[in-house]
């Protein structure tokens, strides 16, 4: 079934069952192998896209569920790798093995274009769907108090996000 999905602003047409999930549409069809396969059961935030700049779980997401809506992955979050959380994460060092990590800059991203100066516990209660097993979370806190006070413009992908560190 031809399904059209608009993912970082490029429309393109898939040719998948409706029910198949976004992950692996976005993994093995339109190659876009940032979005990483965790649990398989919306539990770890490893596949974390934008929605309309809501963080989303696109193991557990339906293609079919999701024509007409901005699709946002780490590949598309800035044209340069220069969103302001992308910024921080790497002058912080935060990665570990690295696995999470783009399902992390996409909730922290989507924090920020909507709370531009969160407190530890917003960042904590927003954070707390995207498990770590390097325990990478001390710095993730940190990189997003740096983001947020960096003073550059949100790019989360979401229409109408608000700036913030203005
Ligand atoms: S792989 Fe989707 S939430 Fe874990
Ligand atoms: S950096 Fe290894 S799982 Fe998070």
């Amino acid at each position: 079934m031809a399904l059209k999905l608009k993912v970082n602003s490029v429309v393109s047409t898939v040719d998948v069952l409706p029910d198949t999930p976004l992950l692996w549409v976005l993994r093995d069809v339109l190659d876009l192998k940032g979005s990483k396969y965790g649990c398989g059961m919306g539990v770890c935030g490893a596949c974390t896209v934008l929605l309309d700049g809501v963080p989303t779980r696109s193991c557990v997401t339906n293609v079919g569920s999701v024509e007409g809506a901005a699709i946002t992955t780490i590949e598309g979050l800035s044209p340069d790798g220069m969103h302001p959380v992308q910024v921080a994460w790497e002058q912080l060092d935060v990665p570990q093995c690295g696995y999470c990590q783009a399902g992390q800059i996409m909730a922290a991203s989507a924090l920020l274009a909507h709370t531009p100066h969160p407190t530890d516990a917003q960042i904590d209660s927003a954070m707390s769907g995207n498990l770590c097993r390097c325990g990478t979370y001390v710095r993730i806190r940190k990189a997003i108090h740096q983001a947020a006070s960096a003073g550059h413009k949100a790019m989360a992908g979401t229409p109408g996000a608000a700036t913030y560190g203005e």
